[in-house]
């Protein structure tokens, strides 16, 4: 498919990437790719075994896996095996698994070329921690978006009590910061803007300002 699209989306925790990416998927009528869920899949299949697993086995075990997307737009699906992922990798807890397993090459590597297998098959938005550096360096739209800390868990805080939860404000903030040095400090594929990204500072914008500001660069 010549005319086939790559827009890359990456930002720390707790930014908005998910939910902008599905709009922008839908205002283009293409995919979205959570790549986030992918990490945390591995995560919460490993578990916390991981930690005691050599890289050999840890590439073994990764052999079983494979990832797939169907539909486009609110309606993509993402897919381990045939199963879509579900809300069991939502919580704070595989997140920080993910982020875990997210330091180890072997599985940035297996990874990587599963999402640019993907993405060689259909147009769609990648969002992610090294979209835009690492996964699709190539890519022609890339966006990086940011806002504190303390914005980050405030919007994290609004959606649990939306979803009937009681969180504590001190400790989500806790978790972000712990992520961000987890995500920022890894060796391989750190938490970082590609120089040729478009940098959108989202702390004090709504979700539609973000939204708009995407858009009117694409098109
Ligand atoms: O986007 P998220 O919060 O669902 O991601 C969960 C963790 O996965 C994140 O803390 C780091 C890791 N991750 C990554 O290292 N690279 C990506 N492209 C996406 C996520």
């Amino acid at each position: 498919m010549a005319d086939r699209i790559t827009v890359t989306l990456d930002g720390p925790a707790g930014v908005g990437k998910t939910t902008l990416a599905r709009n922008v998927a839908k205002k283009l009528g293409i995919a979205y790719m959570d790549t986030g869920a992918m990490f945390r899949s591995i995560g919460w299949k490993l578990g916390k075994e991981a930690e005691k697993l050599t890289p050999a086995e840890i590439e073994q075990r990764l052999t079983a896996f494979e990832f797939s997307l169907s539909g486009a737009g609110a309606k993509t699906i993402l897919y381990l095996n045939g199963t879509p992922v579900g809300d069991e990798i939502r919580t704070e807890e595989v997140a920080l698994m993910a982020s875990a397993v997210a330091t180890l090459p072997v599985v940035r590597t297996f990874l990587k070329a599963n999402q640019q297998k993907l993405a060689a098959q259909v147009s769609l938005i990648a969002e992610g921690r090294d979209m835009g550096t690492v996964v699709f360096p190539e890519a022609r739209y890339k966006f990086f978006l940011d806002a504190t800390p303390e914005e980050r868990a405030r919007r994290r805080y609004d959606q649990l009590i939306a979803a009937g939860e009681t969180p504590d404000m001190k400790e989500l903030t806790e978790q972000i910061r712990k992520r961000d040095h987890q995500d920022r400090s890894r060796v391989v594929a750190p938490l970082r803007p590609a120089d040729d990204a478009i940098i959108i500072d989202t702390t004090d914008l709504d979700i539609e300002g973000v939204f708009a500001a995407i858009i009117s660069n694409i098109q």
